[in-house]
Parts: structure tokens; C-alpha cells; sequence
């Protein structure tokens, strides 16, 4: 009997290892060619030198979360050089899809191992939605009415439990008219869903290439820059940002509290 819970003991400190920490990297815009460049930026490179970085601040951590964009030309061997990257790593990656992604190649190449492209995950306590918000051949998004009820029923089946939203488009307008035209165009629909749910502590994207913090009905609204290139906020036209490239960290406790930032490559 002593020996049993001594045991228990032993694997308690790590089911209740608090706080966990979520790094979301999105908009890596990966090409079939290593060389690939995106506005003159080898995006490659740019993906390695991010997750170095990650590596560097806050690493290992529960989950990485990769949300779209992955590829620019949605080719097999950008995936493939995705999962290259992501594959070593020891620590679960869930991937979405984006505007400039194949869902059929992203789904053929990367999942396998570590690599997970899924609708939900569990991250201690805390619950991970992930969204397609993808429409083929076009670059604003969607969210289906397949994609609408099962967040619903996601965030239905725990309630007890803090979550995320994750997905490729922005939902909300983030000022900058030709961006805005490319959102999420029935967010109405999304926003219904999360208000009939109190346990959702943020939403997050990415798309946008550049940081992004807002707040509606107590849920935090948060745009992540890309791995790659950046566009400049509250712009009517594309524009690209001097900003260097970063990804998002996420601290969640097992109480609810959410600490997120940026981090960046430095110039
Ligand atoms: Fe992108």
C-alpha cells in the first residue's frame, strides 16, 4: 500500500505541471524550392531561425501550434520539408490550414509521429479548438457550417475546462482595409457560437503578419506575426513592415489565467 502511493506521489508533479506553455508559429509560407523567397526573404531560413529562437526562450514546450500558411505554392515538398523541421522536435505540433495551403498534399505529407493535423488537443487542463477557415482558390475565409458546429460541440462536451480558438483567418477588423476584405467573412456566426461559451480565454490567428491584441466579451483577440515577412498595420494597401519575424508564447495556468507576447528575430 506505501509503495502504491508513493507512487502516486511521484506522478503527481507532472500531471499537474503548471503553468503549460503553447507556442504558436504561423505563416511560414514554405516553397517547393529551399531557395523559395517570399518579397526577397528566404522563408526557410526564416522558419529555422524562428524556431531556433523558440528553442532558445522558452523550450520544450506542450505544443506548438502551426496555423496556415504553411506552404506558399502548396506543394509536397514544401510540406515535406515542414515535417523535416517539425519532425525532430519531441514536442506535439498541431497544423491548420491557410488561403495559400493544398489541404490534400497538407494532409498526405505531415501528420505522422509528432506532427498532428486535428480538430482538438488537450494541453493540461486547457483545451485547444482548431478551425479551418480555409475556401480553395480564394484568399479571405470561411467558416463552413460543419466547422461552426463542432466548436460548438467541442466547447459543449468540457466545459470545465479554459480554451482556445485557433485558426488561419482574422475574425474580427484589424483596420487595414485591404486585409480587412479578407478576414473571416461570417464572424457573426463564429462570435455567436463563442458567447453561448464562457470557458474560451482567447481566439487566435494568423494571416495578418503582424501582431495583433484585442478583447470582446472577455475573450482576448490575438493576431501573431508571421515566421517570414511582415505587413505593416492600418494600411489601405499591402505594405510590408521593417518588423523582423517572431511567433507567439502562451503560458496557460490550470486556474484560467493566460499570459501570452511576442518574440523576434533581432534585426
Ligand atoms: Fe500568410
Amino acid at each position: 500500500m506505501e509503495k502504491e502511493l508513493s507512487t502516486m506521489k511521484d506522478f503527481r508533479p507532472n500531471s499537474i505541471r503548471d503553468p503549460r506553455t503553447v507556442l504558436q508559429l504561423t505563416d511560414p509560407h514554405l516553397y517547393a524550392d529551399p531557395g523559395g523567397l517570399y518579397d526577397g526573404l528566404n522563408t526557410s531560413e526564416s522558419l529555422r531561425a524562428v524556431l531556433t529562437l523558440a528553442q532558445a526562450r522558452q523550450w520544450p514546450p506542450d505544443a506548438l501550434v502551426l496555423t496556415g500558411d504553411l506552404s506558399q505554392d502548396g506543394s509536397r515538398a514544401a510540406y515535406a520539408r515542414l515535417r523535416e523541421c517539425m519532425g525532430g522536435l519531441g514536442v506535439p505540433v498541431y497544423c491548420l490550414p491557410g488561403n495559400h495551403d493544398d489541404k490534400d498534399a497538407m494532409r498526405q505529407v505531415l501528420p505522422g509521429g509528432n506532427i498532428h493535423a486535428v480538430d482538438h488537443a488537450r494541453v493540461g487542463e486547457w483545451r485547444c479548438v482548431f478551425l479551418d477557415t480555409a475556401v480553395a482558390g480564394r484568399e479571405h475565409g470561411h467558416l463552413s457550417a460543419e466547422q461552426i458546429a463542432r466548436l460548438d460541440e467541442r466547447l459543449s462536451a468540457e466545459t470545465g475546462h479554459p480554451a482556445l480558438v485557433f485558426m488561419h483567418h482574422h475574425p474580427v477588423a484589424i483596420g487595414s482595409l485591404w486585409m480587412d476584405e479578407i478576414g473571416v467573412n461570417n464572424s457573426p456566426a463564429f462570435f455567436k457560437v463563442l458567447d453561448r461559451h464562457t470557458q474560451v480565454r482567447a481566439v487566435l490567428w494568423g494571416h495578418i503578419h503582424q501582431e495583433f491584441a484585442g478583447l470582446r466579451e472577455g475573450v482576448q483577440l490575438l493576431g501573431t506575426p508571421s515566421t517570414c515577412v511582415q505587413f505593416a498595420p492600418r494600411t489601405d494597401r499591402h505594405q510590408r513592415d521593417t518588423l523582423s519575424p517572431g511567433y507567439r508564447w502562451l503560458r496557460l495556468w490550470r486556474d484560467g489565467r493566460l499570459e501570452t507576447g511576442i518574440e523576434r528575430l533581432e534585426h
